[in-house]
């Protein structure tokens, strides 16, 4: 298998035996190497450099694995809330660059539309020459710009790239780079003088050491000073590989010829065939070593300078996307996958990319929505924005010169699809919430594939068409033009239609379940309680709505839980300041037990319970000992809903019937 490096780099697998059994491998090394899938089996792992650092994770669950994988790397971070909610970025017709009139166009018609979302974001064309913590001309506007969102309940992300402008132009003194100097904090060509590359701007690059002790610091400052400007919440970390549009450096790389880092004596499969195609030398010189061993971490370090820097500069939990990733990187921010084709193929593959880095401790990850290079089609980014909206990290982005594909931008049936799916994200938030605290506190997966939760069923381990939020909500995205249903191998269990609440009992067998345009197939397993309120089009308008609970019964009997808190604050889980509610149904009993009860939230009240697999009506019920009347039973759907319950959910209650 011919394999090419890409954004990141995860010298770590998972296995699967026949058996069910599972284990992991992980080779704690930064440098180049390749690693060859033997037919035998056996794998081969020829690296260039370090030493040779393996831990091996014995399971014997898949979720085994990731759980004592992520104890040594770290577990991941929990996200803010509001990050939770929609993203969109940028989106411009035939033209050089996003203006300033354009982001407030995709504004105001998302916001006619009714589309629920929570973030806007400025590519680089917000920037003056395209240089870091700059404004130009033409976004004038943005402080402004940025204070309304904040007024409306909504947030704000630019992108930042590592590099900083080379030379000083007449006139004016560009900090970032004065600073750089001064504090003798920029990476070093083996002659000791910075190294200058070239990526955005019209001068020349020059880039931060960030395993440098004083590089954060430097960081913070560049950040905060922008940050008097330009009130964001958030920072994306682009071009971190770090790339650069000429090979090694101006100069070629001095000891391009000679050294041995530059060209050693095997190279790995490489795009480009040599080591430094694309970013800076590998005789570059760090604080902490070469290039050669340190690139591979490059991504990693700035992204923990900046996650450090905002907690700082903002003293709340801060919000990072980056391109490039290594392990470890999980425990401080989230990943978008960077540029893929506007194609059913790339769609597709988006789900491997995201189950992958579900296992690479990163769960805050998603895809390009609609796709980056070329014009998206209406169907395909109709049916892209279904299954982004159950990406982790759920944003649509677009490329230069492309198609405007903004949820409004491209007519009726687009709005209807996005709008649909993304209420449905919205009310499904407080469970995606709760799984992303389990993965922060026990190291799981928010997004899993089939096989971690069915590890005995050898027929789920092909399978990268569908994948679970959780062990309790089956997504089915439509992957293919002209389809309007999808078939799908569903595991022996009970699985309910989320939309028609019908329950189909599998055996292990497959199944067609139709998918007209303005729907992804969704089921719910059997056995599970999953916590949702009510969508709305903010998530700081959805987190003040009232809490259902959408329970799908196996046998009669399901569980489920809720974690909840200000959504903000740093170090929720040391500070012990949350609530955590289990939910437990079992014949015809449900109840709650308060685990945490130690944030206070006037909005912590539960109206609704729906359950569903209910075979028989019911005469009476009762909710605390109390009489209830507000309760119905829907006989055809099999489907029991009780109604205005007005139950505060820091104190435990019990319904019975
Ligand atoms: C490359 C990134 O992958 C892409 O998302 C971004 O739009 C461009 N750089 C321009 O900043």
């Amino acid at each position: 298998m011919a394999m090419i490096n890409g954004y990141g780099s995860h010298p770590f697998y998972l296995l699967m035996e026949k058996s069910g059994k599972s284990h992991g491998v992980f080779l704690f090394n930064s440098n180049a190497m390749d690693i060859i899938l033997q037919p035998a089996p056996a794998i081969t792992y020829r690296v260039i450099g370090g030493i040779l650092d393996f831990y091996f994770f014995s399971g014997p669950t898949p979720s085994d694995v990731i759980t004592q994988y992520t104890e040594i790397i770290g577990k991941p971070f929990l996200p803010p809330y509001w990050s939770l909610g929609f993203h969109m970025s940028r989106n411009f017709f035939f033209r050089y660059g996003q203006t300033f009139e354009d982001l407030v166009q995709v504004y105001n018609r998302t916001i006619e539309a009714g589309i629920p979302w929570d973030t806007h974001w400025n590519d680089i064309d917000y920037m003056d020459n395209k240089d870091d913590f700059t404004l130009s001309n033409n976004f004038k506007q943005l402080p402004e710009y940025v204070n309304n969102l904040h007024k409306n309940g909504m947030h704000h992300i630019i992108i930042l790239d590592p590099g900083i402008k080379s030379r000083q132009s007449n006139g004016t003194i560009y900090v970032p780079l004065k600073d750089g100097l001064d504090n003798n904090i920029l990476i070093k060509n083996s002659a000791g003088q910075p190294l200058e590359g070239k990526v955005w701007n019209d001068i020349g690059t020059v880039f931060p050491d960030f395993t440098h002790p004083n590089a954060t610091q430097f960081w913070k400052k560049q950040i905060l000073n922008f940050h008097n400007i330009v009130k964001f919440d958030g920072l994306w970390l682009d071009m971190n590989e770090p790339a650069n549009f000429v090979n090694g450096d101006f100069d070629g790389c001095l000891s391009f010829k000679s050294g041995h880092w530059e060209s050693p004596q095997y190279i790995p499969g490489i795009v480009g065939g040599h080591l430094n195609y694309k970013t800076i030398c590998m005789s570059a010189i760090h604080f902490a070593g070469i290039h050669y061993d340190l690139h591979n971490l490059y991504g990693l370090v700035e992204t923990i300078s900046t996650h450090d820097a905002l907690s700082e500069i903002m003293n709340t939990r801060p919000f990072v996307i980056s391109r490039s990733s290594y392990p470890g990187f999980g425990h401080y921010a989230g990943h978008w996958t960077g540029d893929i084709n506007s194609s059913w193929d790339d769609m597709k593959q988006s789900i491997t990319d995201i189950i992958n880095f579900n296992l690479f401790g990163i769960p805050l990850v998603g895809a390009d929505i609609c796709g980056f290079h070329h014009d998206t089609t209406v169907e395909l980014c109709l049916r892209w924005i279904q299954l982004g909206a159950f990406y982790p990290f759920s944003r649509n982005h677009n490329g230069q010169y492309m198609k405007d594909q903004d949820p409004a931008a491209l007519g009726s049936k687009v709005l209807l699809s996005a709008k649909k799916s993304l209420n449905t994200r919205y009310y499904l938030l407080p469970y995606l919430y709760s799984l992303f605290w389990k993965a922060h506190v026990y190291g799981e997966t928010v997004v899993r594939p089939l096989f971690f939760e069915f590890p005995s069923d050898n027929n789920t381990y092909g399978i990268d068409t569908h994948f679970l939020w959780g062990a309790a909500l089956l997504i089915l995205p439509v992957l293919k033009e002209k389809n309007h249903h999808v078939y799908v191998y569903l595991p022996k269990d009970i699985w309910y239609d989320f939309y028609n609440k019908t329950a189909i009992s599998s055996n292990g067998n497959y199944f067609v379940i139709t998918a007209p345009d303005d729907t992804i197939p969704l089921l719910i397993r059997g056995g599970y309680i999953l916590p949702t309120q009510m969508p709305d089009l903010t998530t700081k308008l959805s987190r003040k709505n009232h809490f259902e609970l959408l329970a799908a019964t196996k046998h009669n009997q399901a569980t489920g839980f809720l974690f909840f808190d200000d959504g903000k604050s740093l170090d929720v889980w040391k500070n012990d300041s949350y609530n955590k509610v289990q939910f437990k149904l079992a014949n015809n009993t449900f109840f709650s037990i308060v685990e945490k009860n130690n944030c206070i939230d006037d909005n912590f009240v539960l109206q609704n319970i729906t359950v569903l697999g209910i075979k028989e009506g019911l005469t009476n019920s009762q909710v605390n000992g109390i009489p209830f009347k507000g309760y119905y039973f829907n006989k055809t759907e099999q489907v029991l809903y009780f109604k205005m319950l007005n139950l505060d959910l820091r104190t435990p209650f019990n319904l019975t019937w």
